[in-house]
């Protein structure tokens, strides 16, 4: 199993670009089962969760070709398998978003329930819920989802809890559907809207999304385009915390300032400087960290997938933060990693308390998720001594050439195996 070695304490300093989001790139890769004409997608980041979908799509009967400048086309002409396998499912919970699309395409789907997973219960009843309004006959057997439905008939849903996969999935299914199809709390998180303007370039008529209220008319069939993914505002998040929790200045290429307005706001409240243009965000730290509290929620509040790396900002801050996850119900366990590199985190319920010490200890740690495994590097980096982090493959589903990139902004960090 492969290992990152990372020597901390050096400042990060330098420019790096930002690759394609990888919540953006799992749908609309998704999207391509829409249609039975080729889906081009440019700046697809080259993820392990990219490479599972691809898997997948293969399997159901995609043709799947990359071209020179690494633009991914996707045609589905007939799709011969029209399952998605636990296998799968079980290492990507993303995959749960060929449900939607399949049954509106052919009229029939077979995937696998999810399950729990590290991070919480993660259940998609209201994925369920959804597709059953539009007239689809579902029932769950032997841990899969059967799906059918000849024709789905747009239709009002109401949302009980904003979910993005999920509004993505029936988002997908009601471009096909016989009618009007209203989303009610619907998820505003930017990724929607990127597949929503994929879609809308493949034909779809999309008004809303970007809003709680997303309205979809169905047409008879979507055609063909080019596509190109959104910055990820994620890998964007973790870079900035990375340059401000290290006291360093870089600046980032290919991202967007506009949808990062929480994270750069906390990041102002803890002392650093930051300026930006249209595809450009430069940090700079002069002042002491100071510590920041926070409090998970959909967007356009503070991203959950953030929620990690502002844990290892604030141990190292002067003063103490309250951090309180509120859409997983398990995400704090990074804490006790950081709690063996000296962090000092006292976790109750959802609520985790942090008081900044002078200095992180470099320690073994396990990565335990995707985005405990970016805070554990952060911690690392800002460390002293040698940190050893164990199970990275969890980074790798998330983050593009991570360690090739923190080294062109001077850490050192180098994988083993
Ligand atoms: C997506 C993101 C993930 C991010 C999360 C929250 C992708 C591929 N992943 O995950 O990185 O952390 O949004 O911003 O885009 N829920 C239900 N029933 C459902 C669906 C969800 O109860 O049918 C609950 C979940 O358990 C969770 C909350 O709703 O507590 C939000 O989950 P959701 O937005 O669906 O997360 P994902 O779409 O899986």
């Amino acid at each position: 199993m492969q290992k990152l070695i990372i020597h901390g304490g050096t400042p990060l300093s330098g420019e790096v670009y930002i690759s394609g989001a990888k919540n953006a790139a799992l749908p609309i890769l998704c999207a391509s089962l829409l249609t039975r004409e080729t889906l081009r997608i440019e700046n697809v980041p080259h993820l392990k969760d990219v490479i599972t979908m691809m898997g997948l799509l293969e399997q159901i009967g995609i043709n799947i070709s990359i071209d020179k400048k690494f633009g991914i086309s996707l045609t589905a002409a007939h799709l011969s398998s029209l399952v998605a396998p636990y296998e799968m499912v079980k290492t990507m919970r993303a995959a749960i978003l060929v449900l939607g699309p399949m049954l509106a395409r052919a009229g029939k789907a077979k995937v696998s329930l999810p399950g729990g997973c590290a991070i919480g219960l993660r259940p998609v009843d209201q994925h369920i819920k959804g597709l059953r309004a539009m007239g689809a006959k579902i029932d769950i057997e032997h841990g899969y989802i059967h799906a059918k439905a000849n024709q789905l008939i747009g239709t009002h849903i109401v949302m009980d809890i904003v979910t993005v996969t999920g509004t993505e999935n029936l988002m997908m299914a009601a471009t096909l559907a016989d009618g009007t199809t209203v989303l009610e709390n619907a998820a505003r998180e930017p990724e929607v809207t990127d597949l929503a303007n994929c879609l809308v370039s493949m034909g779809a008529k999309i008004y809303g999304a970007g809003s709680g209220i997303i309205t979809i008319e169905g047409v008879k069939s979507l055609h063909s385009t080019t596509y190109q993914v959104m910055p990820d505002r994620i890998e964007t998040g973790t870079f900035l915390v990375a340059a401000a929790a290290s006291g360093g200045e870089i600046h980032l290429k290919k991202t967007r300032v506009d949808i990062l307005d929480a994270v750069l706001d906390k990041l102002v409240e803890s002392g650093a400087e930051i300026e930006s243009g249209e595809d450009w965000i430069s940090l700079k730290m002069n002042n002491a960290l100071k510590s920041v509290s926070l409090r998970t929620s959909p967007y356009p509040a503070f991203p959950t997938d953030m929620q990690a790396q502002f844990m290892v900002l604030n141990s190292v801050a002067e003063g103490t933060a309250i951090i309180t996850e509120t859409i997983f119900e398990n995400r704090f366990m990074h804490a006790q990693e950081l709690k063996r590199m000296s962090a000092c985190i006292e976790v109750e319920g959802n609520t985790a308390v942090v008081r900044g010490v002078t200095n992180l200890d470099g320690a073994s740690v396990m990565a335990t998720d995707l985005r405990a495994s970016a805070s554990l590097v952060l911690a690392g980096l800002i460390a002293q001594g040698e940190t050893i982090i164990d199970r990275v493959y969890h980074l790798d589903r998330g983050y593009e050439r991570i360690e090739e990139k923190l080294s062109w902004l001077g850490a050192k960090i180098k994988r083993i195996n």
